[in-house]
């Protein structure tokens, strides 16, 4: 047993707690050193051999040895925890410059895109949004309309009767009568959403869409109800397309015109968009018709009206010279991406 021995130890096991490459290899060196039959323990049990003046000697000898290297094993098992977590975080470094996987996103159909943009258009005329149910009770679809029961009027839109008093809505203009019913005027309102009608071929859907409007005030013409129009459709077709009326017949407007703007497509020269004519039909409109405010409990002439209402797919095939409507509904992704504008 010497001193030498002692040293030898610690020199070993100093240099070994140096190379371990990892926290396992490090464990492993401790327990070959300071374990429970590690070289130090050995040279500890053998200290019974020694005499009583060398024991205390060496004793103290043996645990400055034992405190040195067990701190040399806390400072060796630090420093290669750190290096783990550097290599760690070096290893699972973000390149931030690498190009973005692509998500596909989607993005609003252009019979939304239309209705947007004509509520955005008409709120800056003071018009708000108003919805109704789509399953509509025959009063409000037709009575209150001034469209009664049994009457040839109601030959207009072929209906889907869901039983004896309730039917799909066959036009947004029932809207009008939640209005007249719910809220006190002056109004400017827009309605818009689903209709049905029970009818199918190249130029009519059975689901399709429209938007109402409705101005009610203490003194509404024909003329206001044109400068609106005007000022609505050189809004969203482009700036100096003329709107012409043509006497119509609707039982809830009188009098009633169907509404024509100029083609936006050939500006009224003639092309196949519009057949030639070089206007193209948006839909109906006209001053409410008294019997309307009679069934919704609003004084007449004290308070008078216009309403219009368009066709969102047809106003969105014009805009956008789609040229078969049924492309609206089929909803083809190669479609609707070339429209995702
Ligand atoms: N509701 C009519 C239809 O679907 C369109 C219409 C015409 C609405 C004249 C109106 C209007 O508000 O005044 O055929």
């Amino acid at each position: 047993m010497s001193y030498q021995k002692l040293e030898q130890i610690e020199g070993e096991a100093l240099k070994h707690f140096q190379q371990a490459q990892n926290s396992k290899e490090l464990y492993d060196q401790k327990v070959r050193f300071l374990g429970k039959s590690g070289s130090l323990t050995e040279v500890m049990k053998e200290m019974g051999h020694l005499s009583k003046e060398e024991k205390p000697f060496f004793g103290k000898k043996v645990n400055e040895t034992k405190q040195k290297l067990e701190q040399a094993y806390v400072d060796a098992e630090e420093k290669l925890k750190r290096r783990e977590i550097e290599d760690r975080m070096h290893q699972e470094e973000l390149d931030m410059t690498l190009p973005a996987t692509h998500a596909p996103a989607g993005g609003p159909h252009p019979v939304y895109s239309v209705m947007e943009e004509i509520f955005t258009i008409m709120s800056r005329l003071g018009y708000s949004l108003r919805t109704g149910p789509l399953v509509e009770r025959d009063y409000y679809n037709f009575e209150a309309l001034n469209i009664p029961q049994n009457h040839p009027a109601r030959d207009m839109q072929d209906t889907f009767f869901i039983d004896e008093s309730h039917v799909l809505r066959t036009h947004t203009s029932p809207i009008q009568i939640h209005s007249l019913e719910s809220e006190a005027p002056p109004l400017r309102i827009i309605g818009t959403g689903s209709v049905f009608r029970c009818d199918s071929d190249i130029s009519h859907l059975p689901h399709f869409h429209q938007i109402e409007g409705m101005c009610v005030d203490r003194k509404v013409s024909m003329a206001d109800l044109k400068g609106t129009i005007t000022f609505f459709v050189s809004e969203f077709f482009g700036p100096g397309l003329k709107t012409r009326f043509r006497p119509s017949f609707f039982p809830f407007t009188e009098p009633s015109a169907e509404v024509d703007c100029q083609c936006p497509l050939c500006k009224g020269k003639g092309c196949s968009l519009c057949k030639q004519s070089g206007w193209i039909e948006i839909g109906g409109a006209g001053l409410i018709n008294p019997k309307v405010f009679e069934f919704a409990k609003i004084n007449y002439p004290d308070w008078q009206g216009f309403a219009f209402g368009f066709g969102l797919e047809r106003m969105a095939i014009i805009k956008y010279g789609i040229e078969d409507i049924r492309l609206l509904p089929e909803n083809d992704i190669r479609f609707l991406r070339q429209m995702s504008l």
